[in-house]
C-alpha cells in the first residue's frame, strides 16, 4: 500500500475504537483492526487514540515491534521527519561504547582497512540471519541444515577456527583473501555472531565446532582431514568435542571412557559416557577423549551403532544441543586417532588458548550489547517524571559497566595482537596465563554487568520477551562463560601458576 501524508489535525479525527489512528515518531498507524489483538490490551492504545504516542510507545516496546507490525502504518505526518534513529541492517550503532573503540572513531594500532571491510560485510550477513537465529533460539530447536549451509557459504564457519591453511585460496566476506585473515579478523567474526544475542543457539551453531574442528585440522590424518573438514565448514556435517564426563570436568585426567584395541589391531572399541557435550545432540562426528593402555588418547568417532545422544536441559536454549552421550562397544578404526596414541592430553591442551580467547571475544561483546541497551533504556524510560539517566545512581552504574568493559576489551585486543605476532610455541609458552586471567576477569565483569543491568531494567530484566530481553539473556547465561572452557577458579589458579613458572628464583622484597 502506498503511504499518504496527513496533518496532526486529521489524525485527531480518528479517535474512536472502530477508527483509531496514532502517531509514532511522525508515522501514522491505523490501529482499528489491531486494538483488540494488541498484546498489551486495548486500554493503553485507546487512551492515546488520535494522539502522538511516541514516548508512550518507546517506554514499552523495542523498535523491532514497529518493523514486525509495519503493515499497520498508513502514512506520515506532512513536513515532519522521524526523530528516532532506526537500526539499518548492516550499520554501526551511534550509541557511545556500543561499538569497540576503533569503530567509534578512535585511533587503533591494531585494525586496518581489511578489518573494517570484513566487519562491514560480516555484519550485513549476520544481520540478515539474525531473525532466523532468534526463532531457533526461542523454539529451542536444532539449527537447520539450511541455516548451517548459509553460514558455510559465507565462510562463517571456517573463519571461527582462526587463521591458517584451511582459509587459503578463499575469498572471504569483504573481499578479504584467506591468506590475509588474522586473529583480529576472527575477533570481528565472533563479535558479529554474538550480535544475534542468542547465546544457546550460538553455541549450537559455532560452540561445539570451534573446540572440536581444530583437533581434526591439527591432529587428524590427511585422509581424515580431507573427508571431514570441507563438509563441516560447508555446514553439511556437524562435529563436537566430547571430553567431560559425569565423573570428570575440570580434572580431565580422570575420565573413564575407554578405547581398547581389537585383537587384529585395526580398531578401537569405545565404551563410556560423556556429559554436557555442546552440539552433541545432532553431531555427526565426536572428537572424544578416551583412556587407552598408557594414557589419554583422542579419537574421532562417527555417529553410528553404539552411539547415543540425549538432550540435557540447561539454563540456555536447547538449540545449543547440549548432550549426554553414551558409547557402547563402538568400533572405531585406528586411522581415526587424533595425534598419537596415549598422547591425547597434548591434543586436549592444544586448543585451550584459542577456545578461551574465543570466549573472551564473545563475553566482551555480550557485555557491550547489554551496555548499549542500558544506555538506550536509561535515556527513554521515565520514572518519577524523569529519565532514568537523570538519576546519578544510574549514571554511576553505567560508568562502572563501561569502564570495566573498556578495560577488558583493551586487554583482549592486546592478547590478540600477541597471538598475531607469536609462533604457536611462543603463544603456548607465554599466553596460557594471561588468557586464563583475562577469562577469569571477563566473567567477573560479566557478573557485574549482568547485575547492574538488571537493576537498571527492573522487572524487564527478568522477563524473557520485550524490552529487557537482551539483559535477561545475559543474566541467565553469563555463568556458562564462567564455567565452560575452564571455570573461574581454575582460570585464576592457572594464571598465577603460569606466572610462578617464570618467577625469578632470586626475587626478594
Ligand atoms: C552447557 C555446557 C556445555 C559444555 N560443553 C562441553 C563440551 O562441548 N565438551 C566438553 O568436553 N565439556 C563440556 N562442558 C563441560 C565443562 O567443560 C565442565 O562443566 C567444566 O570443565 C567444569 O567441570 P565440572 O562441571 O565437572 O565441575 P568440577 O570439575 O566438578 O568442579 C566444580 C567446581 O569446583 C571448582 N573447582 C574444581 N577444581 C578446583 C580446584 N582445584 N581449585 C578450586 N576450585 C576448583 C570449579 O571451578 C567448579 O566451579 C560443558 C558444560 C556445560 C555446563
Ligand atoms: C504500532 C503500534 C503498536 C504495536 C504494533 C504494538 C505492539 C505490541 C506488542 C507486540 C507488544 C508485546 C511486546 C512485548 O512483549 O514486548 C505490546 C505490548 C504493550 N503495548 Fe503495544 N503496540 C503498539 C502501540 C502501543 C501504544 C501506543 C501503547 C500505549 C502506551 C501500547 C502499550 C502497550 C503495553 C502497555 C504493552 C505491555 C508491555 C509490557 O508487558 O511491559 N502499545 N505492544
Amino acid at each position: 500500500m502506498s503511504l499518504k501524508t496527513f496533518t496532526r489535525e486529521e489524525v485527531k479525527r480518528h479517535a474512536s475504537e472502530d477508527d483509531l489512528w496514532i502517531i509514532i515518531d511522525s508515522s501514522v498507524y491505523d490501529m482499528s483492526r489491531f486494538v483488540d489483538l494488541h498484546p498489551g490490551g486495548a486500554f493503553p492504545i485507546l487512551e492515546l487514540a488520535g494522539k502522538d504516542a511516541t514516548d508512550a510507545f518507546y517506554g514499552l516496546h523495542r523498535q523491532e515491534v514497529l518493523v514486525k507490525y509495519n503493515r499497520y502504518k498508513i502514512g506520515t505526518i506532512a513536513d515532519e521527519k522521524p526523530q528516532v534513529d532506526f537500526y539499518e541492517p548492516g550499520s554501526l550503532s551511534k550509541v557511545p561504547y556500543a561499538e569497540s573503540s576503533a569503530w567509534m572513531g578512535f585511533k587503533s594500532p591494531y585494525f586496518t582497512d581489511s578489518h573494517f571491510k570484513l566487519r562491514a560485510a560480516v555484519r550485513k550477513v549476520c544481520d540478515s540471519l539474525a531473525a532466523e537465529a532468534r526463532e531457533f533460539e526461542d523454539a529451542g530447536i536444532k539449527p537447520s541444515d539450511e541455516f548451517m549451509q548459509k553460514m558455510g557459504e559465507n565462510h562463517l564457519l571456517a573463519m571461527n577456527i582462526g587463521p591458517g591453511p584451511h582459509l587459503h585460496g578463499m575469498v572471504l566476506p569483504g573481499g578479504i583473501k584467506g591468506e590475509d585473515f588474522d586473529y583480529f579478523h576472527e575477533m570481528i567474526v565472533h563479535e558479529e555472531i554474538g550480535r544475534w544475542k542468542v547465546r544457546g543457539f550460538d553455541d549450537g551453531v559455532i560452540g561445539g565446532m570451534v573446540i572440536s574442528a581444530p583437533t581434526v585440522l591439527n591432529f587428524g590424518s590427511p585422509a581424515l582431514k580431507k573427508k571431514i573438514i570441507p563438509e563441516v565448514f560447508a555446514g553439511r556435517k556437524r562435529i563436537c568435542l566430547a571430553i567431560s564426563e559425569p565423573y570428570a570436568g575440570s580434572d580431565v585426567a580422570r575420565i573413564r571412557t575407554t578405547a581398547k584395541r581389537t585383537a587384529d589391531g585395526k580398531h578401537f572399541i569405545v565404551n563410556g559416557v560423556k556429559k554436557w557435550i555442546t552440539g552433541g545432540c545432532w553431531a555427526d562426528y565426536f572428537s572424544v577423549a578416551v583412556q587407552t593402555e598408557k594414557g589419554i588418547s583422542m579419537l574421532l568417532v562417527e555417529r553410528g551403532e553404539g552411539v547415543e545422544t540425549k538432550l540435557i536441559k540447561t539454563s540456555y536454549s536447547p538449540s545449543a544441543g547440549t548432550a549426554y552421550v553414551t558409547f557402547e562397544n563402538v568400533l572405531v578404526p585406528v586411522e581415526n586417532l587424533l595425534g598419537k596414541e596415549n598422547k591425547g592430553f597434548l591434543v586436549v591442551l592444544s586448543n585451550f588458548n584459542h577456545e578461551r580467547w574465543v570466549m573472551l571475544t564473545g563475553s566482551s561483546i555480550a557485555c557491550r550489547l547489554v551496555i548499549e541497551e542500558c544506555f538506550k533504556w536509561a535515556n527513554q524510560r521515565l520514572v518519577f517524571g524523569k529519565r532514568l539517566i537523570d538519576q546519578p545512581v544510574i549514571r554511576n552504574k553505567l560508568a562502572k559497566m563501561i569502564s570495566s568493559l573498556e578495560s577488558i576489551h583493551a586487554w583482549i585486543e592486546n592478547i590478540t595482537f600477541q597471538m598475531n605476532n607469536m609462533s604457536y610455541d611462543e603463544q603456548s609458552d607465554k599466553l596460557a596465563g594471561p588468557i586464563a586471567l583475562c577469562k577469569y576477569h571477563v566473567t567477573r565483569v560479566m557478573h557485574d554487568v549482568a547485575d547492574e543491568a538488571c537493576q537498571i531494567f527492573g522487572g524487564r530484566a527478568i522477563t524473557k520477551t520485550g524490552m529487557g530481553r537482551t539483559v535477561e539473556t545475559l543474566q541467565r547465561t553469563y555463568k556458562f562463560s564462567a564455567i565452560l572452557g575452564g571455570s573461574e577458579e581454575i582460570m585464576a589458579d592457572l594464571g598465577v601458576r603460569q606466572a610462578m613458572k617464570k618467577f625469578p628464583d632470586g626475587a626478594r622484597l
